[in-house]
This record gives C-alpha cells, structure tokens and sequence, in this order.
C-alpha cells in the first residue's frame, strides 16, 4: 500500500469512530507520552548516516534501522492489528522482518542476519514509523473510555519497550562505530566534564566506603503504583542478612589495578566459566580498551580517548565484576540487597536525557573534605552511570506467572543462564528507571555499560 492509501485508511479509520474525546485530557496525555517515546528515538538517529544504521557488527547487535522498525511493529502488531477492526498492513512483510522473539505473534527473520538486509531502506522504515504513528493517533483520539482502559496497557509497554531499544539503539551503535577504524563520533565534545580527563588520577577520586545495613524482612518487588514489568512481582518478603554495600561503583583507575596486578591471569579470582572464556576471547581489559604507549585508551560515543581513571569502569561482563570483587577481598550484592540499600535514596543520576552518553566521573577528593568523607553514609551513583551486575540469577520471584499470550513471551521465557542487573545506565531514560527495575543478560556480555558495586560480609 502506498503512504497515500495508507493515509486514506487512515481517514477511514477516523470516520468509522464517532470523536468522543477529541481533546480529551486522557487522550492527550497518552499521545504525549506516545510521541515524545517515539521522536526520541528519532533525536537519537540525528547526526547517523544511512550507511550506519545497516551495520550489524555481532549477532547482539541489531542494525539502527532495525530498531526503528521493530519498535513500530510493536505498536501495529499489540495495538493496531488488535483493536482497529479490519486493519490492513500497509507491508505484511514487516511482521516477518520485524518480529523479535514472539513467536505467538508469528514466524520471524533471524536475528543473526538482520545485517544483511538492505531493503527496506532506512527512509522506508522512518515512513512505516510516521505511518503507524499516524494510525495510532487516528485510534486513540476516537477511542471510548473503554476502547481507552484496553489500549493503554499495551500503549504504556510499547512505550517502555521503545525506551529499552533506544539504549540498544545507543550501545549498538557504538559497537558498530567502534569497529571502524576512523572512530566515528556519535556526540561531540563532553562539556559537563569540567576537569580534563587527563588530568585526573584514581587518587583524585574519593575513595568507597562499605555501607553496614543490619538483617531485616524486606518486601522486595514492585507495589502495583504505575508501570513496571511482569518480572518485577509478585511483591514479596525476603529475609536479607546483615551486609555492606560499596559507596559508589568501582572506578577505571582501581580497575586498572586488577588488570596490572595480572588479574586476567591469575584464575584464582575466575569462575570456571569465566576463566575458559577470557581464555578464549583473549580478554586483557574492558570492552573497546587498548593500551598505546604505556597508557589506557577506549573508544567512547564521543571518539577515542584516554580512560579517564575516576570514572565508574563500564563495558565489563559478569565474569569480569566477579573476578574483580574476589581480587578485592569482597563479592558482588545480591538483586535483594541492592534493593533494599536502594530504596531510600533518590533516583537521580547520568541518564541518557544527560546526554553525556558515558558514565560520569565519581566526586574527586578535592571537592569533598575527609572529614565529610568518612561521614557519609550515602550510596552514590547508584542510578545511572552503570547497570550494576548482581550475583543473583535472573529467576522468578515466587508466585512469578508470565502473562498469557504473545506479551507472556516478553520477560519469562529468558529466566534462564542470565544473571540480574540494576540501576540504569548513562544511555537509560530517566522515567524508564525503578528500584524493582530488573535489567538481565548472559554473564559474558559486554557491549552494554555494565559496572561493579562492591558488596562484602560482616568480617
Ligand atoms: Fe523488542
């Protein structure tokens, strides 16, 4: 179908419906939401070439113009395809090519191979985003009230599901850019940094101190107030033992002590499976570190350049947060324990709204007396920044059911060999956060900005 027929059904659609609640408060906060979510995603893309929106640069990564189109689909597939009678797809096509992993809602193009697809084109997949977009609007301004309470649900997941691909959309482009020997720039200039990164030194930093939080019953989970995932509940008490918990998230500079304390070979710090995999992989630093002339340099969004040392160290994978903690003399916190310490302070922190697009340094010793240091009680950075790995394996809480139907396919079916992340990182939405929040990958992954929180026992 052409945008012009599309465009017809469209006008079709509107006049099937009588307009109920053209300028319906209701309405109006949900088309809000709706297109603020999706020109995000359009911001993101500003500044990227056609030629770097095809490139898939490992089976993880999915191509920019992907995630734009699978984020569309979404909407048409859960919304349009449901509740706006005899709705046609302008491109049947696109639920092959565009479906993920549902496989309730049909079979799906493999997603290893998603880099070798040239057509549609990107400007095709921004027609098919305006497109939908445009049906969405039509259906809701002429939804009922009760048209209204069964769109909203699926409208508000499609929402935070465009949210989690836009950090895919940022962390993929990266791995993409980072392949090219050119190191193409996705954000200029990092102009909140007042302090030069080479003038900083892991002395600078203020050093971490433990946390003490006394045993206690928790209700851990979300409390059913607003949004969150299916994985977040049931809300249920847990018994967590007395624990300590790291002041803020371990830096580039002490990383480095592990990497020159010959950390990547000494397998007594690795789990078995950790240590056959740096093996493999010839792992020696960080994802997107090399060293040049004595000195530790990555490739961030903003080009490359030196590691700065008071930054939170990012781009390791579960088996690098756990060798690190062991050579330490600590161990990672549990997703219960990282929970509790989180519920009292505020969600605040580099996110992606920031625009920074890579962690923020923590407080440098200069701006923060030592008689302040050794007082402060506060975890820092404890949102944004880095998704912290937890030593807690990505599982249903009890009385965990997924939903029934495709939607049932977006959280439980992976409650296996993952293991759980909190926090958010610099390339998450701040209103897509929560301290339920339950963030999972394999522990070999390393293209997101994951980090380390230490935790220890009571010696
Ligand atoms: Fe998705």
């Amino acid at each position: 179908m052409s945008p012009a027929s599309a465009e017809a059904a469209t006008d079709m659609v509107a006049a099937e419906r009588p307009h109920l609640h053209s300028g319906s408060g209701r309405v109006e906060r949900l088309l809000a939401r709706f297109h603020q979510v999706r020109n995000f995603t359009n911001a993101l893309c500003t500044g990227l070439e056609p030629e770097d929106c095809v490139v898939q640069s490992m089976p993880d990564v999915s191509p920019t113009k992907w995630h734009l189109a699978h984020t569309t689909w979404f909407f048409e597939t859960f919304i349009l395809k449901k509740f706006v009678p005899g709705y046609r797809p302008e491109i049947p096509e696109y639920a092959y090519l565009f479906n993920s992993y549902y496989n309730a809602a049909g079979d799906m193009h493999r997603r290893d191979l998603r880099g070798l697809i040239s057509r549609p084109t990107v400007r095709d997949a921004q027609r098919y985003r305006a497109s939908i977009d445009l049906h969405i609007e039509n259906l809701l301004s002429n939804a009922d009230e009760k048209l209204l309470d069964d769109i909203e649900p699926i409208l508000v997941l499609g929402r935070h599901h465009e949210q989690q691909h836009q950090e895919l959309l940022i962390t993929d482009i990266k791995h993409v850019f980072a392949q090219n020997p050119l190191y193409p720039v996705f954000r200029a200039g990092r102009a909140r940094h007042s302090v030069r990164a080479e003038e900083r030194t892991a002395t600078e930093c203020r050093p971490y101190r433990f946390v003490d939080f006394e045993e206690a019953t928790v209700a851990i989970g979300h409390d059913g107030r607003g949004f969150a995932y299916d994985n977040e509940g049931p809300r249920h008490q847990a018994l967590i033992p007395v624990f300590s918990l790291a002041s803020r998230p371990v830096t580039n500079g002490e990383y480095i002590a592990f990497i020159e304390d010959n950390g990547y070979r000494r397998p007594e710090f690795w789990l078995s499976l950790g240590w056959m995999t740096v093996n493999e992989q010839r792992w020696q630093a960080p994802l997107y570190w090399t060293k040049h002339d004595g000195a530790w340099w990555h490739f961030t969004l903003s080009g490359f350049r030196t590691v700065d040392e008071s930054e939170p160290v990012t781009h390791v994978s579960y088996f690098e947060a756990d060798a690190y903690a062991n050579w330490a003399g600590a161990r990672l916190a549990t997703e219960f324990e990282w929970e509790r310490a989180a519920l009292d302070g505020p969600i605040d922190g580099n996110f992606v709204e920031d625009e920074l697009f890579h962690p923020a340094p923590t407080a440098v010793a200069s701006a923060v007396s030592a008689e302040k240091t050794a007082q402060d009680e506060d975890l820092h950075q404890m949102f944004g920044d880095v998704w912290e790995w937890t030593r807690s394996a990505y599982s249903p809480y009890p009385g965990y059911r997924p939903a029934p139907g495709a939607l049932g396919e977006y959280n439980g079916k992976f409650m296996c060999n993952q293991y759980v992340l909190r926090g958010g990182s610099c390339a998450t939405s701040r209103s897509h956060i929560r301290r339920t929040y339950r963030n999972f990958f394999q522990p070999e992954k390393r293209w997101q900005f994951t980090g380390i929180r230490l935790a220890r026992d009571p010696e």
